[in-house]
């Protein structure tokens, strides 16, 4: 592992996404030790290794709360592709909150939207978890989302669509909406910890890191949050 500046970004450069778990579980770590108590937490591929750390760690969640990102919509919280099943697969079985939040995917829009920015704002995010899409998406901020939007129903874009196709039996099944945190809900964060593996990220990690900050590439507005850490195994640093 080696790690690199770029503005206040800090990157780390890991192996594998294993040892990408174990950076991450680290930062978490010290995190809860110095009182973090609000989690902001993301679904997809990238975090799973770090929640098998956390899974088998004797870090105790019990009294704390979690803020997932965003969740499709038209899916039930128990079909296997929801986001809500998802996480409770991966982490909260094994590993129980004091409390759990994800947006409600069969919510009417007006009524979910004020419901989770009230969320947000009782409980404001510690250490927010990230991985990003191969259009640097955030949470399901596509390109061309306000950097002020708080909670919102996006429509998914086709490369999204593409991308996540692989979990569903066929493409028609993928939803094309979600609700999301916002970017600006993102960046209220204390602490973002961002995760990207494979060289199908690096395009996306390289504008996030070294290009404008603009609406076209969603994460390319953390080089102006305080506090982000990039995990990124080799593959994914090609292009820095
Ligand atoms: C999804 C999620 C994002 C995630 C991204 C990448 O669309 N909404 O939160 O970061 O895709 O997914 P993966 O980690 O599987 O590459």
């Amino acid at each position: 592992m080696h790690s690199t500046n770029s503005s206040n970004i800090r990157i780390e450069v890991v192996k594998n996404k294993e040892e990408g778990g174990k950076v991450a579980y680290e930062l978490i770590k010290e995190a809860v030790e110095e009182g973090a108590e609000v989690f902001g937490l993301a679904t997809g591929s990238t975090p799973e290794t770090l929640y098998k750390e956390l899974r088998e760690s004797d870090l105790d969640f019990s009294d704390k709360i979690a803020v997932n990102l965003d969740e499709y919509i038209g899916v039930e919280g128990d079909h296997p592709q929801s986001y809500e099943h998802f996480m409770q697969e991966k982490l909260f079985d094994a590993k129980p909150f004091k409390e759990t939040h994800i947006p409600d995917g069969l919510a009417p829009e007006e009524i979910e939207v004020a419901r989770y920015n009230e969320v947000l704002e009782k409980n404001p995010i510690d250490v927010q978890i990230l991985g990003i899409g191969t259009n640097a998406h955030i949470g399901f901020n596509e390109p061309g989302t306000p950097f002020d939007t708080e909670t919102h129903k996006i429509k998914l874009t086709e490369d999204t669509i593409q991308a996540n196709k692989r979990y569903f039996e066929s493409e028609d099944e993928v939803p094309e909406y979600a609700y999301s945190m916002g970017i600006a809900s993102i960046m209220a964060a204390k602490k973002i910890i961002l995760m990207a593996y494979g060289k199908n990220k690096a395009d996306a990690v390289e504008k996030t890191v070294n290009g404008p900050v603009t609406e076209d590439v969603p994460a390319s507005i953390l080089q102006k949050h305080p506090d982000v850490v990039i995990i990124v195994d080799e593959e994914a640093a090609g292009n820095l």
